[in-house]
Formats: structure tokens, C-alpha cells, sequence
């Protein structure tokens, strides 16, 4: 490592973080990369290391023994937990917001109440902490004429399970008992908020954020559902298009004016230093683009998509939005092309049980248009790749059109060139708009 050099702790283990250490790993600023805890494939590019994201003391102690200039925060749940507050308590450079910042994430009814009170477009949304409140109003919401339906969030975080899109009273009944009376999802539970179901597309939109300034990552088009057509039950995401092929620059203005900025204005009037990705989850409706939920951190696998799209420093970006210093005269620059990301899955996912499987992978990857990162894989002890989670491999195709992107991956994949026993994927990522 040159003096010039930095090394980067990466903390959390999924596609996220190997399309993070893969883009930063291409910096001339960065030395060497510890992935905290890491999968099968951040192994290949940087060092894993046996810490839990979430323990913030065993965080500290890892960025000393690794001597990380720059901690990059991944996942939620630290977030949440206030890791990155304790970093820069303890003067450690750390990208991601604090637990303040991530309360958008980390409560669905302080969303709520944080759109309500700046003025944000949000679906009519009602937070209960008690069943029998949130059962009466069911009754009243379903007996009426327009039964439209309703979404039901846990208030906390539950890895992306506790939103249940409900069509019926019965169903809506169900989803409240699930989470206030059985307590499926624990703590997270004990609090609902009840939304009322929009028509429209949904569009994933990253800024990273500097304080008061902010620049746009391409925006894309998550696909949760497990099967075709939007099929099935709800994933972590299934692929990604990205730029959105609905999303013109007139619908982005829109979006920045009416969301990302006074968001940010938001955080500041309550005081708060946010550094690091605001990620808005949006419905385009017909009354205009809504937002349905916040997150506070980088989309997975959104990033996966964005990463090749990248054609700036990374290192550079976060750094300097990680100092809170401004972040737009950096004049970021972003490919003119697009990508299509498929993500790989175990069978029975998103269910269970899952089994361990071998993994294979064409060890020369010749298509420079293809990258595979991993996410739910780990090696044995013979270095065998394995297969250890649902969500296995998200394989990113690039073109000049989505349309060339999506040929691309889907020509790599069907001809065999990774494969485990049980694998499934879905077959229509970025088909909306074939000819984009
Ligand atoms: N792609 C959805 C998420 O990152 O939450």
C-alpha cells in the first residue's frame, strides 16, 4: 500500500457489498478492502473478516487491526443500531447515515410522520401501536364502497419480510394478527402502519448525500415478485433494470423537487447530518411519483445493476460525502449505457428450507459486457464454492440499450455458464420496455 492509498472496511455480506468492493477495488485511492463478514465471491478482491456488522465494538476494533481508512455501511441493521455514530464518535471516516437518518428506514410510522410533516407525497397512511384500533379501522376501511386494498408495514425492520400487500378484508385481518397478536416479527410488529394500495409503476432512486448536497445514481426498476409477470410472493429482488425505462428526465425533476430535496431539508430541520445513500422506494401513480418507503442505505440489487454504470471514482464519491463535504462540483460522471441484473436463486427461495448446493461458475468470464457477483455463497474448506442463501448470485449485463443488456446476461446464463442444482431466475427482467 502507497501513502496515497486507503484501505476500506465494507460492512454486511450480500451482492450489495461484492458491487461495492468490486467498484472501489478499481480506485487508484484505495489500498486494501476488508469485507466484514463477507461472502464466496468478496473473497476474490478483498479480505473477509469474522465480525458482526452490528456489534459496534467489534466493528472498532476490526477498522484499527485493518488500519480502514473509510468504513462503507451496507446493510440496515447497523445502521439502525447506530454503528456509524460510533465510528465518528471514535474519529473512524464512515459512510452511512447515523441512527437519526436511519430512523426512516428503521420506522415505518416515523416515515409516516416525517413525510406528513414536510409536505411529501405518500400514500394515505395511518400508523397503529394497538390491534384493536388498527382492527376497527379495517372494518370501516373494507365496509366501505371504494375496498380498494391496503398495504400493512411492520413499524421496524424484519430483512425485508413485513410488508403484506392485502387485497381483502380477510387478508388485511390476517396481516395485523401475524404481526400484533402472533408477533411474527417480534419488537418490529408491536406498531403497523396501514397504507392505502396505489396503481402505478415503482421506481428505486439513490442519491448519495453529503449533508445539504447530494448527487443522483441512475435509477432503476427493482422486480421483488419470485416469478414472471410479477408472479409470486415478495423477494429481496429478483433484477433490476437500470436507468428505468419509464423514467424521463422530466419524471426525475419531478422526483428530485418533490422528494429527494425536501427530504434532505427535512433531515436538516431536524438537525440531522445524514452522509450517506437516500434511497426513496417510489410509486409513479397518475397523481405523480409517491413515496412508499424510505431507505437509508444502498439498494440490493440495485447497486448491483448501478456499479458497471459507475464510470467516476467511487472512493472519491464517498469519501468526500462520508467528510460531508459538498459532492456536486465532483461532476460525477455515469455511462450512457444500461444494465439488466438477474439474480440467481436457491429453490424453495423465498421460502425454505434452503440446502446447500455447488456452485459453478465458467472460470473465465469472456464476455467483458458480464459481471457476476455473489451473494448468498461461501467457500468450504477446499475453496469449493457452495451456495448459502436464497438470493445466490446476481449476474449484470451492460449494453448500449436495455434492450442489448438484457440479451446479454440472458444469452450468458442459458448457456450454462453458472449453474447449481435447484437454480431459478426470472426470465422477463427489464421486458417492460423491450426496446429501450
Ligand atoms: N431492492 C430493495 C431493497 O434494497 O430494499
Amino acid at each position: 500500500m502507497s501513502q496515497h492509498e486507503t484501505n476500506v472496511m465494507i460492512l454486511g455480506s450480500g451482492g450489495r457489498e461484492h458491487a461495492l468492493a468490486w467498484k472501489l477495488r478499481q480506485s487508484k485511492f484505495v489500498g486494501d478492502i476488508f469485507v466484514a463478514p463477507g461472502n464466496g465471491g468478496t473473497e476474490d478482491i478483498a479480505s473477509s473478516l469474522d465480525v458482526d456488522p452490528s456489534n459496534k465494538r467489534e466493528v472498532l476494533e476490526a477498522t484499527k487491526d485493518c488500519n480502514a481508512g473509510l468504513v462503507v455501511i451496507g446493510p440496515e441493521k447497523p445502521l439502525v443500531a447506530g454503528v456509524g455514530d460510533f465510528l465518528r464518535e471514535n474519529n473512524v471516516l464512515t459512510y452511512g447515515p447515523g441512527s437519526a437518518g436511519a430512523l426512516l428506514e428503521g420506522s415505518k410510522g416515523e416515515a409516516v410522520l416525517f413525510m406528513k410533516a414536510n409536505d411529501i407525497p405518500h400514500p394515505e397512511s395511518v400508523v397503529f401501536h394497538d390491534y384493536v384500533n388498527a382492527k376497527k379501522y379495517l372494518d370501516l376501511y373494507f365496509s366501505g364502497k371504494a375496498k380498494k386494498g391496503v398495504v400493512i408495514k411492520a413499524d421496524g425492520p424484519c430483512d425485508g419480510k413485513g410488508v403484506v400487500v392485502c387485497d381483502s378484508a380477510e387478508q388485511a385481518q390476517d396481516a395485523i394478527e401475524q404481526m400484533m397478536v402472533r408477533e411474527e416479527f417480534g419488537l418490529a410488529g408491536q406498531s403497523v402502519v396501514i397504507q392505502k394500495k396505489l396503481e402505478g409503476f415503482e421506481v428505486s432512486v439513490m442519491a448519495i448525500v453529503s449533508g445539504d448536497d447530494y448527487i443522483l445514481l441512475p435509477t432503476s426498476e427493482d422486480h421483488k415478485q419470485s416469478h414472471d409477470n410479477d408472479q409470486g410472493k415478495n423477494t429481496g429482488g429478483m433484477g433490476v433494470a437500470a436507468p428505468h425505462p419509464l423514467v424521463d428526465d422530466a419524471l426525475l425533476k419531478v422526483i428530485e423537487e418533490r422528494i429527494i430535496r425536501p427530504t434532505i431539508a427535512g433531515l436538516r430541520k431536524r438537525k440531522v447530518d445524514f452522509r450517506g445513500t437516500l434511497y426513496p422506494g417510489i410509486m409513479v401513480t397518475t397523481d405523480g411519483p409517491q413515496v412508499l418507503e424510505y431507505n437509508t442505505r444502498f439498494g440490493d440489487p440495485e447497486t448491483e445493476a448501478i456499479a458497471p454504470l459507475l464510470s467516476g471514482d467511487l472512493f472519491t464519491l464517498l469519501k468526500q460525502a462520508a467528510e460531508g463535504r459538498p459532492l456536486h462540483h465532483l461532476k460525477y460522471p455515469i455511462k450512457k449505457s444500461s444494465s439488466i441484473a438477474v439474480t440467481l436463486a436457491s429453490k424453495g427461495y423465498p421460502g425454505g428450507p434452503l440446502e446447500e448446493r455447488e456452485i459453478n461458475i465458467s472460470e473465465n468470464v469472456a464476455d467483458p459486457n458480464v459481471i457476476v457477483f455473489h451473494a448468498g455463497t461461501a467457500r468450504d474448506e477446499q475453496r469449493r464454492l457452495k451456495t448459502s442463501g436464497g438470493r445466490v448470485l446476481m449476474v449484470v449485463g451492460e449494453g448500449k440499450t436495455l434492450s442489448v443488456a438484457r440479451d446479454t446476461v440472458y444469452q450468458f446464463i442459458e448457456s450454462g455458464n453458472v449453474y447449481f442444482d435447484g437454480m431459478h431466475y426470472r426470465r422477463d427482467i427489464g421486458a417492460r420496455v423491450r426496446n429501450k
